[in-house]
């Protein structure tokens, strides 16, 4: 019969098995690229101590190309739960030194059970992804793995939220499953994102491109947009997400942690008297007046690479969490094209599923003209917008700082798509277009240059301003700008208890 210290040598040894992963030559590889270990992400994540981890002695079933000789207990991922700030997270972490932290479909099992524990027990599930994707010794095992994973992350999609990293080379359904996901982190110079890799697109389409271009973190931040954020470093990335869940609720439930600040709510703010120029052609910076109404003056920004047309994110009022969307006179006039609309239109879903109240800054001259976008489908993408707004039903406060013209207005959280308090400045100007824009076509035959100019003054002195649609309580309150913040602090502490809910239906069908 065995002792009961064999017995803890024995649990001690299988416990270092799962701790070695791939052995000490992969971990080495891994450390030389300036990456952390799995164990070592998930330890720099959670709170000190916290982690408690499922499915240690897990192993694989494979028996197929020597598989059977390859037993290493977790089977290259690490998952379980712990706490972050204090409140319940699950997390799993893909071990690259195991089979290129390929997905099995006894790891996958593993990252089936966080999900679902996630789900019940109403928290955040954070996805540290190093792989490379399906196991290709496993075959359709594998990519079932993947299917099931990809099926509850629809699930867990608005019931919990849903955070990955991409944290090294990450192939095929690697990616897929993050894609679903809400946010998507990768870390500077270490981590790549690619349905297929270099290689099989120079046989495939003949084009030579490198990792970083194809799938690197500015491809993906700044180009494609499937990225959200990009890290300088594992630790710094881990940081990110840590400060991220730092804004959001746990679940679609509860509410989103209070920060208390000793920002005072009536803080006025003199400097944005004069932010907007009084020429309207001119930009400025809408950065300073989010800056400028948030509780210490933080912007937690998302997505600040892609599209910076507009500007989303999370600030805290009064030490609660708001989700702000702002058009950027700053770049492109601050149009509406095809990408600022999905990044906001999405933006605009996420903080309405975790009852985040929305806060619209406008300085918007209309959608961008042309070919490309026509032909990009900026109909069916800035409908995206509009859709997601209308839908939207937690509190919905809108501030027209400058420009609202044309279909651009109505789709800025307007008073028509169900905005529950609809400031504007004085500067605001709401029309169906803009002075110039205006005469040319309703006086279109006007030849003599002055005539026009003066039309151009006449109309923008009658429409270029905010007090037509007061006059149709269109706008609530016209409001100085030294008072954003303490005017929109009221308005969130108004709508604190909204209720308010769509039609009962099984979903709406968004213009995809
Ligand atoms: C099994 C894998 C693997 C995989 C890598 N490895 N990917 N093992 N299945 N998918 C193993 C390697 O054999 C190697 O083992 C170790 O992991 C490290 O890999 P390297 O190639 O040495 O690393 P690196 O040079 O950094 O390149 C990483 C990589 C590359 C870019 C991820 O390995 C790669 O291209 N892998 C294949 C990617 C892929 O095509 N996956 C299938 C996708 S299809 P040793 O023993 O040498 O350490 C898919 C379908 C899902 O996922 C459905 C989606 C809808």
């Amino acid at each position: 019969m065995q002792s009961i210290d064999n017995k803890f040598q024995l649990f001690e040894e299988k416990k270092r098995l799962a701790e070695a992963g791939g052995g000490n030559e992969r971990i080495a590889k891994q450390k030389s690229k300036g990456r952390l270990t799995a164990r070592e992400r998930i330890e720099a994540f959670f709170d000190i101590g916290s982690f408690n981890e499922f499915d240690r002695m897990v192993t694989h079933k494979c028996i197929n190309f020597d598989m059977e000789k390859t037993i290493i207990p977790g089977d290259g991922v690490v998952a379980g739960y712990g706490k972050v700030d204090g409140r319940l997270v699950f997390a799993f972490a893909q071990d690259f030194t195991v089979f290129g932290g390929s997905l099995s479909r006894t790891n996958a099992d593993k990252i089936i059970k966080v999900m679902k524990q996630a789900m019940k027990m109403g928290a955040p599930v954070v996805g540290l992804n190093d792989s490379g994707g399906a196991r290709i010794q496993e075959g359709v095992l594998s990519l079932a793995g993947y299917g099931d994973i990809f099926k509850l992350n629809v699930q867990a999609s608005g019931v919990v939220p849903q955070i990955s990293a991409i944290m090294g080379p990450c192939a095929g359904g690697a990616v897929y499953s993050p894609a679903i996901t809400d946010f998507i982190f990768m870390v500077k110079d270490s981590s790549y994102m690619f349905v297929t890799g270099p290689e099989v697109i120079k046989t495939v389409t003949h084009e030579e491109v490198s990792k970083e271009e194809l799938g690197g973190p500015m491809t993906h931040n700044a180009k494609s947009g499937v990225a959200h954020f990009i890290g300088t470093d594992d630790e710094n990335t881990l940081m990110m997400i840590r400060e991220l869940l730092s804004f959001l609720p746990s679940n679609n439930i509860d509410e989103a942690p209070v920060l208390p600040t000793n920002d005072p709510i009536d803080r006025e703010e003199k400097d944005l008297q004069h932010l907007v120029p009084s020429d309207p052609n001119k930009p400025y910076n809408m950065l300073k007046i989010i800056e400028a109404m948030a509780d210490d003056r933080y912007f937690f920004e998302v997505m600040e690479h892609y599209a910076k047309n507009i500007i989303i994110g999370f600030v805290r009022m009064d030490g609660r969490t708001a989700g702000v969307v702002a058009n950027q006179p700053d770049y492109l006039a601050g149009v509406l094209d095809i990408n600022s609309s999905l990044k906001a239109a999405r933006f605009v879903r996420f903080c309405d599923a975790f009852n985040i109240p929305i806060i619209t800054l406008v300085d918007v001259p209309g959608f961008l003209p042309g070919t490309v976008q026509e032909f990009g489908g900026i109909i069916k993408h800035g409908a995206k917008l509009l859709y997601a707004y209308a839908e939207a039903t937690v509190p919905k406060i809108t501030l027209i700082v400058r420009k609202a013209y044309g279909g651009a207005y109505d789709v800025m959280a307007s008073k028509h798509l169900g905005a529950d308090i609809n400031y504007a400045y004085p500067t605001a100007e709401i029309a169906v277009m803009g002075p110039e824009g205006a005469v040319n076509i309703i006086f279109r035959n006007e030849a003599d240059e002055k005539s026009k100019a003066k039309k151009v003054e006449d109309y923008r002195e009658n429409f270029a301003n905010p007090y037509k649609a007061a006059e149709l309580g269109y706008i609530d309150e016209i409001i100085y700008p030294r008072n954003t913040r303490e005017k929109i602090i009221s308005a969130l502490e108004m709508t604190r208890n909204k209720r308010e809910d769509n039609p009962p239906k099984k979903h709406g069908n968004i213009p995809l």
